[in-house]
């Protein structure tokens, strides 16, 4: 109810609502309606009440909670559901645990994640209020064999949403990570539940520095998006473009079987195409030449022995021949 009450008053940004319009509107009583609103002032926003004349929005600052998320989500479905929490052990280890009895498409977001998890069981440092660290959970109704596709469409979408808010130019280093000025700005964490034949539930982690203006462990390899503008970025509006992004993708693949729009988005912004790569499992390292991901979101590179091969993400890192992209 908060979040409908900022975003009438956002609605009427330079007049005065007064508290009998918001509370027909929105069916709910006026001194509800005062409570709602002395909330709102508590977490800091600007609304400049007059008696006998109402309620007048000013300004949120860069406030980062559910009701300024949810006021200006564009999505239809995706992230109607969210919960936003001050500190978690990890978002996506949240949603596990709630995931049988929650609705699809729900969204979990965290100013501060303890034990913030990578890939190949790597922690993720997660500063609080510095970054976006935010998971979905998804059901749908693929092959597992499917699943990976969702962290293709997790990285064409956050590559979008930046690029629109920031207008810097963001690389993707398949399968997993976003990069800019040759370091990694995002990583992706996609997680699965399933049996033979059918999934339970996907749910999509992703982490991104922001406004950070050093990591922990001085990783070198890592860079946030302050780094690069000198200034703070809003997480709100990268959060709300990125669903909308993302469930605009997630659409074509579950209605249109198809990712090949997110595929576009990849392969433009693949920061390893017709470059020599290392691929690196856990138990080997060896050389090949990347030539295309295809519309599967495989990678498909040349091997030591000139022979096609197509790399299906798993337990793989590819990396520079020299550093962590080149
Ligand atoms: C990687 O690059 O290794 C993946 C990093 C994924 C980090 C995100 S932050 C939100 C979600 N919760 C986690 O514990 N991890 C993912």
């Amino acid at each position: 109810m908060k979040s409908k009450i900022l975003n009438m008053l956002k609605q009427h940004e330079n007049t005065y609502l007064s508290g009998a319009e918001i509370s027909e509107t929105l069916n709910i009583s006026r001194q509800a309606v005062s409570k709602h609103i002395g909330s709102l002032k508590a977490q800091g926003y600007q609304i400049d009440s007059v008696s006998r004349k109402g309620h007048r929005y000013i300004s949120s600052g860069e406030k980062y909670n559910k009701a300024e998320i949810l006021s200006e989500l564009k999505t239809e479905k995706l992230g109607h559901h969210m919960f936003f929490l001050d500190t978690v052990g990890s978002t996506n280890d949240y949603l596990k645990a709630i995931a049988f009895k929650s609705d699809d498409l729900s969204v979990v977001i965290a100013e501060e994640q303890s034990s913030g998890k990578g890939r190949l069981g790597r922690q993720w440092d997660s500063q609080k209020g510095a970054g976006i660290w935010l998971s979905i959970l998804l059901k749908p109704d693929i092959e597992p064999a499917e699943a990976p596709k969702i962290t293709q469409i997790a990285a064409a979408a956050m590559t979008l949403a930046i690029e629109k808010v920031t207008h810097q130019e963001i690389g993707i280093k398949w399968p997993n990570d976003l990069i800019l000025q040759k370091k990694k700005l995002c990583g992706i964490l996609t997680e699965m539940s399933a049996e033979l034949g059918g999934v339970n539930y996907v749910v999509v982690g992703i982490g991104v520095n922001v406004n950070q203006t050093e990591f922990k462990e001085l990783d070198e390899k890592a860079i946030s998006l302050k780094m690069v503008l000198g200034s703070d970025v809003s997480r709100k509006t990268i959060v709300t473009e990125f669903l909308s992004y993302f469930e605009d993708l997630y659409d074509d693949f579950i209605e249109k079987k198809t990712i090949a729009k997110t595929m576009l988005t990849c392969r433009s912004h693949s920061v390893l195409l017709n470059k020599e790569a290392r691929v690196i499992t856990k138990s080997s390292e060896r050389k090949v030449k990347i030539i295309n991901i295809d519309d599967d979101g495989q990678l498909i590179v040349i091997n030591e022995k000139d022979i096609e091969e197509k790399l299906f993400y798993g337990e793989i890192s590819v990396r520079g021949l020299y550093d962590y992209v080149d």
